[in-house]
Parts: C-alpha cells; sequence; structure tokens
C-alpha cells in the first residue's frame, strides 16, 4: 500500500503491510496474527512527524481509532477524552464549540491527537504537557492497555518518553496510543504572552480577547507564515530550536547583533532556529524537488515530486552551514525513518 496520503511530506513509500487501527481489539487482534504478530511494527498518526526516506519493512499500523466526548466536569476543569485517530485541529475546534475552552493557542497544528504526546506539540505560548492529563497506549508485545499519567510520559520541549529508545529507558516502538485526555483548566486564563499575540492585541486595540478570538487570531497567524500540508507538503519546524549556554549566546550576539534568542529559567539562551537558517541564505532554496519555505526558514517542503532523500540531502546541507557560520549543530525535529 502507498504511503503517500499518509504522511503530510506527501513522500512516496510503500508499505508491505498496512493496517487500520479503530481500537484496541484491532492491535491485539493483529498480535495473534501468524505472521504479522511478531514482526516489527511502526506506528504512522497523522504522518505529520515522519520522514520517509525508503519502504518501511515493519508492519505499518495506521491509527484511525475515532471518539471524543467530555469525560467529566469538575469546579476546576473540564476532562476530555479523544480517539488518536481525531484530528487535532477538529479536537481543538470542537472544544471551543462546546464552551470548553484551553487549547485555542495550539489551533492548526497538524496531526492527529494520537501524535500530539508523542513531541509534546506546542506554540505561541502553550504545549500539550500545559493540558494534558493522560492517556491509553496498547503494549505491542503483550497486546495489554494501559493508562500513563502526566509523569510517566516525561514530557520535554518537544520530547516525551515515546521519542526515546529502550536503552534511554523510554517506549519508542513499544505501544500504540489510542486514546488522550485532556484536562482544560476553570476558569479559563488566556495565554498571551508570545510576541505575536501580543501584535495582534496593539493592532486590534482588543487587550482582552475572548478564547474564540485567540483562535482566530492563532490560525490567521499560522496561516501567513506556514504552508498546509494539503496544499504543500511539509512536517511544520523541521528543526528544534537550538539551546546554547550563555557564553556560546554571547560569541554569537557579538558576530550577529540581529540572533533572535531568548533566555531561558536555568540561564542558558534557546536561539531562533529559523534565524539562523535564515542568516545563511537557505530561505527559498531548492535541492532537487525538496525546499526551504519562502517565508518561514524553519519548514522544509515538498516542491512536488520529492523523495525522503532529498529532504535529507537538504536538510544535511542546512547543518552543514549552520555549523559552519554558528558553531550549532541542529537537530531534527520529525523522526527520520
Ligand atoms: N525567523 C527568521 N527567519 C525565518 C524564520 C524565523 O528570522 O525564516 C525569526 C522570526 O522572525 C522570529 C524567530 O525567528 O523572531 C522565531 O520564529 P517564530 O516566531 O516563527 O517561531 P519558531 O521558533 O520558528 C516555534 C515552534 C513552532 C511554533 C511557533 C509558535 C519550534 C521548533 N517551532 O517556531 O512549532 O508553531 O514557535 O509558537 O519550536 C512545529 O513544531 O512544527 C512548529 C511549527
Amino acid at each position: 500500500a502507498s504511503l503517500r496520503d499518509y504522511n503530510t511530506f506527501g513522500l512516496p513509500a510503500v508499505a508491505r503491510t498496512l493496517v487500520h487501527i479503530r481500537g484496541d481489539a484491532d492491535v491485539r487482534r493483529l498480535l495473534e496474527h501468524p505472521e504479522w504478530g511478531m514482526a516489527p511494527k511502526l506506528v504512522l498518526g497523522g504522518g505529520s512527524n515522519i520522514v520517509l526516506t525508503r519502504d518501511p519493512q515493519a508492519v505499518v499500523l495506521h491509527v484511525a481509532v475515532a471518539g471524543r466526548r467530555l469525560v467529566a466536569e469538575t469546579d476546576d476543569a473540564w476532562i476530555v477524552e479523544f480517539g488518536a485517530g481525531e484530528r487535532w485541529h477538529d479536537a481543538v475546534a470542537w472544544t471551543l464549540d462546546n464552551g470548553w475552552p484551553g487549547l485555542e493557542n495550539m489551533a492548526l497544528i497538524p496531526g492527529t491527537v494520537g501524535a500530539a504526546p508523542v513531541q509534546n506539540i506546542g506554540a505561541y505560548g502553550l504545549e500539550l504537557a500545559d493540558r494534558f492529563h493522560s492517556l491509553d497506549a496498547v503494549d505491542l508485545i503483550t497486546g495489554r492497555t494501559v493508562t500513563l499519567d502526566h509523569a510517566a510520559c516525561r514530557f520535554g520541549y518537544r520530547d516525551s518518553v515515546f521519542k526515546r529508545d529502550a536503552a534511554e529507558g523510554g517506549l519508542a516502538g513499544k505501544s500504540v496510543i489510542t486514546r488522550v485526555r485532556l484536562r482544560l483548566p476553570k476558569p479559563w486564563q488566556p495565554v498571551l504572552g508570545y510576541l505575536d499575540l501580543e501584535r495582534r492585541m496593539a493592532e486590534t486595540g482588543n487587550h482582552q480577547p475572548d478564547a474564540r478570538t485567540v483562535f482566530d487570531w492563532v490560525c490567521a497567524i499560522r496561516r501567513a507564515k506556514l504552508p498546509d500540508p494539503a496544499v504543500i507538503g511539509n512536517a511544520g519546524s523541521f528543526f528544534k530550536n537550538p539551546v546554547v549556554s550563555a557564553e556560546q549566546c554571547h560569541d554569537i550576539i557579538a558576530r550577529d547583533p540581529h540572533v533572535v534568542h531568548y533566555v531561558l529559567p536555568d540561564g542558558r539562551f534557546k536561539l531562533a532556529a529559523g534565524w539562523l537558517i535564515d542568516a545563511c541564505g537557505w530561505k527559498g532554496k531548492t535541492i532537487g524537488h525538496a525546499g526551504v519555505y519562502e517565508k518561514q526558514a524553519l519548514v522544509l517542503v515538498n516542491r512536488g515530486g520529492a523523495t525522503g532523500a532529498e529532504v535529507v540531502t537538504l536538510a544535511r546541507a542546512i547543518q552543514e552551514s549552520v555549523y559552519g557560520r554558528f558553531g550549532i549543530r541542529l537537530e531534527p525535529e520529525p523522526v527520520i525513518l
């Protein structure tokens, strides 16, 4: 089966076996299969965070678990649950439509709800970990459903236990997330500290936006600088924003006073990878059929007909030039297969 429609980059790859998972029982049935049960497995959610450079030999699981419901409402929160196959953006819109705000800063992030905890998605001052309650996952060896709470997921910046392999005490490749519960705190409080949102407040004169307004602002900001994967294949930010020591940051500022940097609570600095790539002249450039997006240098795009190998070649060239100029090694955000 072609995986082109199962990855937002639109990269060509063919799975020998593609299994659609609609519930926990489907995983258990697969594990009992005489041929596929013991075979290596690759879990695909919305395919919004993967670069397929070859045909996977593993059995590919496409997570299509549906469902959305309010699990509980207490004095201080709403708890909502989604099937892992639900589209993240639709989940955000659905909670707002029902009067349960709290996810609006994360509008329009591509991918599924089940993929959201894996890389702890985040945008405009909020990340999944800030709204996470718990999740259910099926163990790919035992077939048992387990529930993981916030601590068990060990969230970090674009990181969680699901991205780390067994050697690092992680669960990568070990389980399939089937349901995710989110906790939306009451009373709702807007998260408006991000520069792009402050700019909207100044422009509109609206300094007390409601959740729907924040949602609309975030959608407009994203549409202005991020490509829609339905139109131009991409996987969002291709590199993580690097963290450097104060000394390293001051060295770079001495040479490039405009470098975009933010101080972290521990005294280190986070640099804007998009700025570093842009400064090396990559914006709008193309290698083969893979390119650097015109409006945001942090996003690599499929110009039509790109292969995973071309995307990786472009990514390496960018890494080398950023390393050559700034001495910083950029780390890819998506999983490269
Ligand atoms: N910049 C440039 N040139 C560029 C791109 C960016 O100079 O080509 C500068 C911008 O002017 C800005 C700074 O770099 O001053 C940071 O850029 P931006 O505010 O667009 O955010 P970002 O750091 O590029 C991060 C996340 C995004 C998230 C936004 C908004 C990472 C790797 N990326 O991007 O997440 O939506 O903040 O919160 O943390 C994703 O993970 O896929 C993603 C899109």
